[in-house]
């Protein structure tokens, strides 16, 4: 067949792009009185997507989750959701379900009842209400409870209650607000696997705030990072880690060293007393920065014990070291760079073969390949 032979019209292509976000933020901003809680936020999500909300306390994740919620209305900007304009709509006309960090389970109703609580008023008939509730509790291995009321129940179990009763009115979107901070760490972990099992199998696009990178790292498909109102960065979890978009990003998503740079020559910066090769330095943008303000990020777990033929090799003292079960992170003074420490993560076995006392001088090796170049500003 040539392209002669199909017979689309643009106006047919149109209509049913399958590359339209399920969800879209435009310029969305938020004040509350005189503090600006949201700032100027656009982003779009696809359907089915797994998407996290990561940020420090006060950044404004729950705003914005409130607001694609109907539940604070912006001051400006706008909220689409499945190619309509929902940015002024109620509440109760959006197409979602919501659990929040306290489980706000109606405590004199039966599990059983607080699931068929949003099912109710729907106008179905009370037998396919009832098999709908079986079906949602069998759907998280809770049909036994069912006849309990939720204080009988363990913080982890009413969870996954709260979960079930959002999805029970089959919404397009599921909205999470710190779901699983209140829970202890080992259910937690176990929690972020069901949920992300669930989500999957319902296929319904989820929106998750969080404040804990290891819980948006293992579950998001891209995670919204946020920094005072401001979006940051969005990404895969892999994204956000190796090719870090601001400052900001690079020291909040795991652990990363920072090295002002100076001045720029031939493929070197200078930093402190070091010339250092940045000729194979990656960079947020096409063109590297080069002129005042400028970081060198490299993770520890990138910086080696230098080699002879190690170009960027720096002499450090060592601080502390720190123990961590499967690996040793030391920390490390560099005198002639301009950063006052360095940390570099060091196997089990490596630790074996050096003397990784305190004060014991540690050379080391910043590649080329492994330098992240950003704007400090
Ligand atoms: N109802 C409100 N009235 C006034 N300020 C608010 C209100 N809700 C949130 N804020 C402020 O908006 C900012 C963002 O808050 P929030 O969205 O709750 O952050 P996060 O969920 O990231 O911790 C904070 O400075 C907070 O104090
Ligand atoms: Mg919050």
């Amino acid at each position: 067949m040539t392209i002669h032979d199909t017979k689309l019209t643009p106006a047919e292509t149109c209509t049913t792009d399958p590359r339209s976000p399920y969800l879209g933020v435009k310029n969305l901003t938020k004040k509350f009185d005189e503090s600006t809680a949201l700032d100027d936020v656009s982003f779009d999500i696809s359907k089915g997507e797994f998407i996290c909300f990561l940020g420090p306390s006060g950044c404004g994740k729950t705003t914005l989750l409130r607001c694609i919620a109907g539940l604070e209305t912006q001051t400006a900007g706008q909220i689409i959701q499945s190619e309509k304009d929902i940015s002024w709509l109620p509440p109760s006309a959006r197409d979602f379900g919501i659990v929040f960090q306290s489980y706000a389970l109606f405590p004199n109703l039966t599990v059983g009842d607080n699931v068929a609580y949003g099912l109710v008023n729907t106008g179905a008939k009370r037998r396919e209400i009832a098999e709908k509730v079986d079906g949602l509790l069998k759907l998280v291995n809770l049909s036994a409870h069912k006849s309990k009321y939720p204080a009988q129940l363990s913080g982890g179990e009413q969870q996954r209650i709260a979960l079930v009763r959002a999805l029970a009115t089959s919404p397009g979107l599921l909205l999470l607000d710190e779901p699983l901070s209140a829970l202890d760490a080992q259910v937690r972990e176990h929690l972020r696997r069901e949920v992300r099992a669930l989500q999957k199998r319902l296929d319904v696009t989820t929106i998750m705030v969080t404040h804990d990178q290891d819980e948006a790292l293992t579950m998001a498909d891209r995670i919204v990072v946020m920094n005072a109102g401001k979006l940051e960065q969005i990404g895969t979890p892999r994204e956000i880690y190796e090719e870090p978009a601001t400052p900001f990003v690079a020291r909040f998503i795991g652990e990363t060293n920072v090295i002002p740079l100076a001045e720029f020559e031939h493929g070197h910066a200078r930093s402190g007393r070091c010339w250092l090769d940045i000729s194979q330095a990656k960079s947020a943008d096409e063109t590297a920065p080069s002129g005042t303000d400028v970081i060198a990020v490299i993770r520890p777990e990138d910086v080696l014990i230098a080699q002879k033929d190690c170009l960027n090799t720096v002499q450090t003292d060592i601080l502390d070291v720190e123990f961590l079960g499967d690996h040793l992170t030391v920390h490390v003074h560099a005198p002639a760079l301009d950063s006052d420490r360095l940390s570099v993560r060091i196997s089990k076995q490596q630790a074996l073969t050096l003397d990784l006392s305190a004060g014991t001088r540690l050379p080391l090796c910043l590649p080329s390949q492994a330098l992240r170049l950003l704007n400090a500003t």
